[in-house]
């Protein structure tokens, strides 16, 4: 008989998280969330609304009553925020640069934690993020600590971006990248940072199925 399990892939940008965290789920038949995808769309309608991202009491009151849904679709994860789908919107270069600053509040990410728990709570779940092994799914069964080095991560984006039709260079998507991970990573509110029951994988010289193939290895000994 297999175990319904909880899967935490946490690291940095563009390490292949959620490439990886998709496969998985598809492969297992499990729910996928990707919650940066919840802190770019709620930095999204911060924007929109023009309220300062450093205000993290606005922000936190805006998160109350705001609304974030993640629907699978076949063309991928879908984001609606208060019902309208704001998929794309949430890649834009001007979310990217900001969404950071809006995920360093302590508040703020209470709010979101909670429902990230909620969401996990029965399992079946392949979560990705910055902090789901140490503050989410903090019992997950698979902890995974994925990265690469900064360079390999910002041609990998590039390569999105110029697929997605988005006009970055290779430079400027180093820059960010290095950027967020330092914000990320010395941020006091649960900081981007391995945790101790952790496997650490360095995916920058491995292919996308060498990666998903040790991770479904490794879910498959956690759930038999
Ligand atoms: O896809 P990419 O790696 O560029 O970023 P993402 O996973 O969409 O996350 C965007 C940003 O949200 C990160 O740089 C973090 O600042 C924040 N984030 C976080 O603080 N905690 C999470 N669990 C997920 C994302
Ligand atoms: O979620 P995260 O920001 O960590 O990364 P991602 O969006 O899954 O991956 C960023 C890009 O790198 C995607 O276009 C993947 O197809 C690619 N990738 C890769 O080329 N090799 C890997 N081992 C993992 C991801």
């Amino acid at each position: 008989m297999t175990k319904n399990i909880q899967i935490a892939i946490d690291g940095p940008a563009a390490a292949g998280k959620s490439t990886i965290a998709k496969q998985t789920a598809e492969l297992l038949g499990y729910t996928y969330v990707d919650t940066g995808a919840m802190y770019r769309a709620i930095t999204y309608k911060a924007i929109q609304l023009n309220i300062d991202l450093q205000d993290g009491e606005k922000l936190t009151n805006l998160l109350k009553e705001t609304s974030i849904e993640l629907k699978p679709s076949p063309n991928g994860q879908l984001v609606y925020l208060d019902t309208i789908e704001v998929t794309d919107e949430i890649r834009s270069p001007q979310v990217t640069a900001s969404v950071s600053a809006v995920a360093a509040h302590a508040n703020l990410r209470e709010e979101m934690v909670k429902r990230q728990i909620e969401m996990g709570k029965n399992g079946n779940i392949v979560m990705d993020g910055r902090d789901i092994g140490t503050h989410v799914l903090t019992k997950a069964e698979l902890k995974i600590f994925m990265s690469a080095s900064v360079e390999e991560r910002a041609k990998r984006r590039f390569l999105e971006n110029q697929k997605r039709g988005i006009d970055t260079s290779l430079e400027e998507l180093m820059d960010d990248i290095a950027r967020r991970d330092k914000l990320d990573s010395e941020r006091e509110a649960s900081p981007l940072i391995q945790a101790e029951d952790a496997i650490f994988i360095d995916t920058t010289s491995l292919t996308i199925k060498e990666v998903s193939e040790k991770i479904m290895q490794l879910a498959k000994e956690r759930m038999s």
